[in-house]
C-alpha cells in the first residue's frame, strides 16, 4: 500500500522553503524542488510516498499551480519523482544514489564523505578475537535446533549480571535477547501498544524510535527538553503524564540521544510513581548507559524504583561495542519476557547463536573494552568541542557528560539548509528536524563524536566554510506571515 502525504502535511514539512538561506535567487519552482529533495535526503519524506496533486499542493502553499507543475517536472527530471497519468506521483531515488544504514539517502560514490549522520563507533580491536572464541564455543550448540526465542542462556546470564551489578537485581528469566535495541523497541511496542495508542516521547528524540512508533500507528505526544541545564522539566513531564495518561512513555534517561542529558535520581523515582498512577508503561532506552564520560557515578536504573512491572528497559551492544553485531536486549518481568517470546515467534523466531556468543565474549571483557571506549570518546568529544569553539563560535554547545552526541544550537534556523550545503562539501549531517515530529528544531544540529578527532576537526572546518557561504548568499528574507481570519 502506498502512503500518501496530503497538501497541508507537505506544506508543514516544507516550512519556510521559499526563504531558506543559500537559495541564491533561484526561481520559486527550483527552490520548491530543492526543498522537497532536502526532505527526501534527510529522511523526513519517505521513499515511495505519493505526493499531493499539483492543485492541492498549490493551494496549501498558496502559490500558483504552474510553480508546482514546474517543480514536479524538475523532480521527475532529477530522478526524485515518478508519475503516471491518472495515478499520481511518487517519491523515488535517482539511480546515482543509495539508501544508507541511517535510512538517509546518499550518493553512490561517497568515499570522501565524512558521515556525521551516524552516531556509532567503529568496532573495537577485541572483536575479531571474540568472534574466534565464539566460533570455538559453537559446537556446544550445534546438537540442538538453534532457536532460542529469549536468547542463549549464557548471554542472558551475562546481561542479567550486568543489571545486578548496576544495583538492579535481575535474573536471566527477565532478559530477552534481541537483534539490537531497535528490534527490542519494536517487539515491546507490538506487545504493549495497540494501533492508535498514545505514546509520550522526548523532543528532540531518536528518529528511528519515532519511525518504530509511526509503524505501530502510535499517537505521539512530546515533552520538550531544555537545551541546557537539566534537560527534563520535572513538573512539566510528570504533569503531562498525569493529564494525558499515555499508554507508554519512551524515554532515554542516560545521555539522551541527541542532547546528551542525564536524568537525575529524584526525577527517576517520581517518574515511576506517576507513571504507575496514570497507568503508563515506561520504555526506558539505556543504549548509552555504559558511556559516562566525566567519571561521576551514575544514578540508579529507572527500573530500581519499579514495584509494579511498569518499567521495560531496553539496551544493547551497539554503542559501547559495535552496531554490526545486532545484539540488544529487553529487561522486563519474567511473564512479560514469555509474552514477548511468544510474539517474537511470529516475527523472527530468535537471534543468531554465533553473534550471541560473540557478545558473551565481549561482555566478559567489558571493563577493559568500555574503559578504552570512554577514553576515546572523551578525546573525540573534546576535539569536536574545541573545533566548534574555534571555527563556529556563534553556535552554543553544552558539553555532554556522556554518550556519543552533542546538540548544538545554531546561529539561525538553518539546520536543513546547512545539511544540504554540507553534502556538497562531503559532510553528511542529520539536521535538527529529523529529531522531532513537526519540522521544527531548525535551530539545532546533532553532532556525533564517534569518528576520529582529525575527521571531526576537518568536518567542522568544512561546515564553517559552508556556513559562511549561506550568509554570503544573503540573509533569508522571511515572508510576512499571512493573516488567516
Ligand atoms: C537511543 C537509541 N536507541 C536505539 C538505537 C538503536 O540501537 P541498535 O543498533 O542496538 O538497534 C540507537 C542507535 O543509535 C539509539 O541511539
Amino acid at each position: 500500500m502506498t502512503s500518501q502525504v496530503r497538501g497541508i502535511q507537505l506544506a508543514r514539512l516544507l516550512g519556510q522553503w521559499h526563504a531558506l538561506p543559500g537559495r541564491r535567487r533561484s526561481p520559486d519552482y527550483a527552490a520548491l524542488a530543492a526543498a522537497v529533495r532536502g526532505l527526501l535526503a534527510d529522511g523526513r519524506l519517505a521513499l515511495g510516498v505519493r505526493l499531493p496533486a499539483e492543485r492541492e499542493l498549490a493551494e496549501a502553499l498558496r502559490i500558483s499551480r504552474t510553480t508546482v507543475t514546474a517543480a514536479y517536472r524538475e523532480l521527475r527530471d532529477s530522478g526524485h519523482l515518478a508519475s503516471r497519468r491518472g495515478a499520481g506521483s511518487w517519491t523515488m531515488l535517482p539511480g546515482t544514489h543509495r539508501v544508507a544504514s541511517t535510512g538517509l539517502w546518499t550518493p553512490l560514490d561517497d568515499r570522501d564523505m565524512i558521515d556525521l549522520g551516524v552516531a556509532a563507533l567503529a568496532a573495537p580491536p577485541q572483536l575479531v578475537a571474540a568472534a574466534r572464541s565464539a566460533a570455538e564455543d559453537l559446537p556446544r550448540y550445534l546438537g540442538g535446533a538453534g532457536y532460542h526465542p529469549t536468547g542463549i542462556i549464557e548471554l542472558r546470564e551475562a546481561v542479567a549480571h550486568a543489571y545486578t551489578e548496576r544495583g538492579l537485581p535481575t535474573s536471566p528469566e527477565q532478559i530477552m535477547v534481541t537483534n539490537g535495541t531497535q528490534h527490542a523497541l519494536d517487539l515491546v511496542l507490538r506487545l504493549a501498544l495497540s494501533p492508535g495508542g498514545a505514546v509520550l516521547v522526548e523532543s528532540p528524540t531518536y528518529p528511528n524510535a519515532l519511525a518504530a512508533l509511526s509503524a505501530r500507528r502510535a499517537r505521539i505526544t512530546t515533552h520538550g527538553l531544555a537545551t541546557d541545564g537539566a534537560g527534563w522539566d520535572a513538573d512539566l513531564l510528570l504533569g503531562s503524564i498525569r493529564q494525558t495518561r499515555p499508554k507508554l512513555a519512551y524515554l532515554i534517561p542516560e545521555f539522551q540521544n541527541p542532547t546528551g542529558h542525564l536524568m537525575e535520581t529524584e526525577l527517576r523515582e517520581r517518574l515511576v510513581g506517576v507513571a504507575h498512577a496514570a497507568g503508563t508503561d515506561l520504555v526506558i532506552d539505556e543504549s548509552f548507559v555504559d558511556l559516562p564520560l566525566d567519571g561521576a557515578p551514575l544514578p540508579p536504573p529507572v527500573a530500581v524504583f519499579d514495584r509494579h512491572s511498569r518499567v521495560i528497559s531496553i539496551g544493547g551492544m551497539s554503542k559501547p561495542y559495535w552496531g554490526g553485531l545486532r545484539i540488544g536486549w529487553i529487561r522486563a518481568s519474567a511473564p512479560q519476557v514469555q509474552r514477548l517470546a511468544a510474539a517474537r515467534v511470529g516475527v523472527d523466531m530468535a537471534s543468531p547463536v554465533l553473534d550471541q556468543l560473540v557478545a558473551v565474549h565481549l561482555l566478559a571483557e567489558a571493563a577493559s573494552i568500555v574503559t578504552a571506549r570512554r577514553a576515546q570518546l572523551v578525546a573525540q568529544r573534546d576535539a569536536l568541542v574545541g573545533a566548534l569553539a574555534d571555527r563556529l563560535p556563534d553556535w552554543r554547545v553544552a558539553v555532554p557528560r556522556g554518550g556519543v552526541t552533542l546538540w548544538a544550537e545554531l546561529d539561525g534556523p538553518i539546520s536543513s539548509a546547512l545539511a544540504r550545503a554540507a553534502e556538497e562539501v562531503g559532510v553528511r549531517l542529520a539536521p535538527g528536524p529529523r529529531f522531532g515530529l513537526d519540522g521544527t528544531l531548525e535551530r539545532f544540529l546533532r553532532l556525533p563524536f564517534t569518528l576520529p578527532a582529525a575527521d571531526l576537526v576537518e568536518a567542522v572546518g568544512r561546515l564553517a566554510a559552508v556556513r559562511y557561504d549561506l550568509d554570503r548568499a544573503g540573509r533569508p528574507q522571511w515572508r510576512e506571515p499571512t493573516v488567516i481570519a
